[in-house]
């Protein structure tokens, strides 16, 4: 039989089903994304008639979806490393790392936040997109070395004794040459003024996670408190320029 003609077997169909039920929760329909869908190799996209057709009487999620872990009404950033980013031992871990190293608070901070982009959002460009998430909340200096990571950590500085991972060569091939961009933008931070802040994420990023390694984030509770600044109304319910970022985690399959 043709490979793509056979029929569905018994495990096929209850994924296909649970497939189904994903986008339809009691008396709501969540939909995904034009991203989502991009990630699996397809251009496509929700359409609301479609949808609608097939859930006769339903109306779409326009708020917290009940699949996901619940936010407070006022979310914290902790509210989001604890409900919202997918992994946060190489955050905590790094953190550990230059805090045991005796660096300044803001430097701590930048290495727990480092790389938010990546734990909640997108793995691409992922140091400009939690730049960007933090950028109203922290000192600039956090929010710069946070951006500039995203080039640092492919050029090695003999200096400071940082070396190429690694870890590179095996996650993309020893071939493997940063963009144009990177690079351009790799020889702007080179002569920076803050440029041993976002150095200092390089040198505490722990490529290799040791699944024992006891961090917890309690520890970073009070460098959070004194160094990013939380809106009263909530994370993402304020009107900072990144606010839409934060609500879009809180509330990811939202309609509009
Ligand atoms: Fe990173
Ligand atoms: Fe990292």
């Amino acid at each position: 039989m043709n490979e793509h003609a056979r029929p569905h077997t018994v495990s096929e169909r209850a994924d296909e089903l649970e497939e189904e039920m994903m986008h339809q929760l009691a008396d709501k329909i969540a939909t995904r994304s034009t991203l989502f869908y991009l990630g699996d190799g397809t251009v496509a996209y929700d359409s609301g008639e479609a949808l609608l057709a097939v859930n006769p009487g339903k109306h779409f999620l326009m708020g917290a979806d009940p699949r996901l872990p619940k936010m407070p009404a006022k979310p914290t950033l902790i509210d989001f490393f604890k409900a919202r980013f997918a992994t946060t031992a190489h955050l905590l871990q790094s953190a550990t790392h230059a805090l045991k190293g005796g660096q300044p608070e803001k430097v701590v901070l930048a290495c727990l936040l480092h790389d938010i982009g990546v734990a909640s959002f997108i793995r691409c460009d992922h140091g400009y997109w939690g730049a960007q998430m933090i950028e109203p909340y922290v000192d600039e200096e956090v929010a710069w070395a946070v951006r500039m990571h995203q080039a640092l950590r492919f050029f090695p500085d003999p200096s400071v004794g940082y070396e190429y991972p690694e870890m590179y060569r095996k996650l993309f091939g020893d071939d493997y040459k940063p963009e144009p961009y990177i690079v351009a933008e790799y020889e702007r931070a080179r002569n920076h003024k803050w440029y041993m802040t976002s150095r200092l994420i390089t040198m505490n990023d722990i490529y290799s996670f040791d699944p024992n390694a006891k961090v917890n984030l309690d520890d970073f509770a009070d460098i959070i408190g004194r160094n990013f600044r939380q809106p009263k109304e909530g994370l993402g319910l304020d009107n900072s320029p990144s606010a839409h970022m934060w609500r879009t985690l809180m509330w990811p399959t939202r309609f509009l």
